[in-house]
């Protein structure tokens, strides 16, 4: 199995990417890391800590990152997650604890540890990760590759040009993609194929464990604020698409091109730019995704939940 630290802002979709992560014989998932971005960090960290010992996931630390991005003003999802990040079920107390290192010392503790490159999976804003650039450059050969939910080769989500994730922290994105990092975007022209239809959140539900149950009840809140929020009624459940990439690389198309992020539109401060014609004569500098098998793709993710408790 491939070795992944999830760097992550839970958050409904985030939670399903933990799960695939735990779950799937594919991923030896090394450490957690919260950010702020759906919810405040202590929103974002506690839910880490109650979906991990709620599925029975122990020997995975959790540790904190940054409270909010880089230079921006944090602005939670509240409108889709609700004010503590994770509306709809009740949370019981965490049973895992959290890690006494920050997210930039845990990242760094687990790929000295390593032995290999690993491989870091981020499903929010890329504070963190580019915390991590800045503080140890030395290190970022250990780096497999960072795989990023976020941007878009379209249209966004939080404004008409912007998604979610790259809104939040757009300097944090430009800082990744200037770093040389082997980076992998998962943006929402992909994502918005998974959707959470009546028939999913049936499967999810048929495995019938205690995971399950809080899983549907977290699909069934989703679906509702993606409903009144975006005019969707079956949500996208973006973030495990980026880990399914890692686990099953043939679940997803990808081209290698030119990601640039705005960062002082007046409009469109947030949007990625991706040059997928070629037209602006840059380097590629990512691998962007176009492309998933949606069925494979429910299939892994309906696996993975099955084997936690
Ligand atoms: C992204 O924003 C968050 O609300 C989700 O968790 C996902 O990471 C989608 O735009
Ligand atoms: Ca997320």
């Amino acid at each position: 199995p491939k070795p992944v630290i999830l760097d992550c802002d839970p958050g409904h979709d985030d939670v399903f990417a933990i799960w695939l992560a735990a779950g799937d014989p594919e991923i030896d998932l090394r450490a957690i890391t919260t950010v702020g971005g759906n919810g405040l960090l202590s929103h974002t960290t506690y839910n880490a800590r109650v979906v991990t010992g709620l599925a029975g996931i122990t020997g995975v630390p959790i540790a904190p990152g940054a409270a909010g991005p880089l230079v921006r003003v944090l602005t939670p999802a509240e409108s889709i997650h609700g004010a503590n990040a994770l509306g709809g079920p009740e949370l019981p107390e965490p049973a895992v604890d959290e890690d006494p290192r920050t997210a930039v010392e845990l990242i760094r503790d687990v790929l000295d540890a390593a032995g290999e490159p690993v491989t870091i999976v981020a499903t929010g804003p890329l504070t963190n990760i580019a915390l991590f650039v800045r503080a140890h450059p030395e290190r970022l050969p250990l780096v497999r590759e960072v795989v990023w939910m976020g941007g878009s080769t379209g249209r966004g989500n939080i404004t008409p040009y912007a998604e979610f994730n790259a809104w939040t922290d757009p300097e944090a994105v430009a800082v990744v993609l200037g770093s040389g990092l082997p980076f992998t975007m998962i943006g929402l022209n992909v994502t918005h194929q998974v959707l959470v239809t009546p028939g999913v959140v049936a499967r999810i539900g048929a495995a019938g464990t205690r995971t399950a149950a809080f899983g549907v009840e977290l699909l069934t809140f989703f679906n509702s604020t993606y409903e009144r929020d975006q005019g969707m009624p079956a949500g996208p459940l973006h973030d495990p698409v980026a880990m399914a990439l890692v686990a099953r690389p043939e679940l997803l198309t990808t081209v290698e091109t030119r990601i640039d992020v705005e960062l002082h539109g007046t409009e469109t401060a947030g949007a990625t730019s991706v040059d997928l014609l070629g037209k602006l004569g840059r380097e590629p500098n990512a691998r962007v995704a176009t492309g998933v098998d949606v069925e494979g793709f429910w299939q892994l993710l309906e696996a993975a939940v099955r084997t936690l408790s």
